[in-house]
């Protein structure tokens, strides 16, 4: 549903599924601008229609559908699909609103539906090769950098791209946000398109992200440390390097002159995130099972977004940065 730039990727993914024997049928695509649906439709062998009434009229045997429309979107076309009956994956940001985010959790559980939270880096494999090393983060460092292109200027970068960095960091961190600090600078869109922000974590742990739409690199780094390492993730590389501190001086907290610093590559098999998001998704489906990223989580990195883009408008308001009193999230 909605197959602009993000969503023909989805269209592309689901066709690859069913050529590699998945048991998944892509039938159709939709869009509100029906020249679009044709052409993706034409790409990708399957049907174009203008409404999700005409698509399942036609084909009342769909099962699940993802969401990719604009987010402003999501809630009246995924609730449209849960009401007859089809699972769902909404891209994130799950929705517009929290209020928007709690409709949709509504919907899901009053309808029995499968309802995943498209946060795509959950199953980056250098983020899920991540998963078994985590003991006890204490601080991460994120950094999220991207060259402008004029994509998804309706909302601020924090929505747009460090939402996939809180997202995951909620889900290393595993404790509630203590304390939010953040500054934000409108440069080329007029809505915020670089943040710094700091976050403070109950069980101590604090995280600093930097994310950029106005870069002249490309970045996508996640890096923390934990007692006796220090772990570096590049999700644009599938990489994960792990430096671990041994020798006694490590253990006993005496200063060491000639730490042993053991660095180990763990094996990342390298995959497309998008296809291994949605493989996971239609495995829920069909398994009737609790997806890996439930709505819940996509609320859960949502009210964190908004909270940060209140933060860094108070910041702009407190030292009179012009522009950002005024700019919507
Ligand atoms: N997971 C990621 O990494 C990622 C990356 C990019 C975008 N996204 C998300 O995907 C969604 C779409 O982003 P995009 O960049 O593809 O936007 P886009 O503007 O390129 O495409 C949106 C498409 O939806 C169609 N549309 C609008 N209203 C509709 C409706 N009511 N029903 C059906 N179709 C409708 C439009 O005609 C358009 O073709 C957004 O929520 C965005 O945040 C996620």
């Amino acid at each position: 549903m909605g197959v602009g730039v993000f969503g023909r990727n989805h269209a592309r993914v689901y066709q690859e599924l069913e050529r590699q024997g998945e048991a998944v049928r892509l039938v159709g695509v939709v869009d509100s601008d029906l020249d679009r649906a044709d052409a993706v439709a034409r790409e990708f062998g399957c049907r174009a229609f203008g409404s999700i009434e005409q698509m399942l009229t036609t084909h009342s045997e769909v099962r699940a559908a993802s969401v990719a429309a604009p987010t402003v979107h999501h809630l009246e076309v995924a609730r449209a699909l849960m009401q007859k009956g089809v699972d769902v994956l909404i891209e994130k940001p799950l929705a517009a609103s929290l209020a928007e985010a709690d409709e949709l959790v509504q919907l899901a559980a009053t309808h029995k539906r499968i309802a995943q939270a498209g946060h795509l880096e959950r199953f980056n494999p250098a983020v899920r090769a991540t998963i078994p090393l985590l003991t006890q983060p204490m601080f991460f460092e994120v950094h999220r950098l991207s060259v402008f292109t004029p994509r998804s200027l309706d909302v601020d970068v924090v929505l747009d791209l460090m939402i996939h960095d809180l997202d995951i960091v909620l889900s290393f961190a595993n404790s509630p946000v203590k304390e939010v600090r953040a500054v934000g600078l409108p440069i080329l869109s007029g809505k915020v398109d670089i943040a710094n922000v700091r976050l403070e974590f109950e069980s101590g742990c604090v995280a600093n992200f930097t994310a950029s739409r106005v870069s002249t690199e490309r970045v996508r780094k996640l890096r923390f440390f934990q007692p006796q390492q220090y772990v570096s993730v590049d999700y644009g590389r599938q990489e994960v390097l792990v430096f671990t501190v041994g020798g006694d001086g490590a253990t006993s907290g005496a200063p060491t002159v000639n730490p042993q610093i053991k660095v180990a590559k763990p094996t990342v098999t390298s995959e497309e995130p998008l296809h291994a998001e949605l493989k996971s998704f239609l495995q829920a489906v069909r398994q009737r099972s609790t997806p890996v990223v439930p709505l819940e989580d996509g609320r859960r990195s949502l009210a964190l977004a908004l909270d940060i883009v209140a933060a860094i408008r108070e910041h702009g308001k407190k030292v009179g940065l012009a522009g950002l009193a005024k700019a919507k999230s």
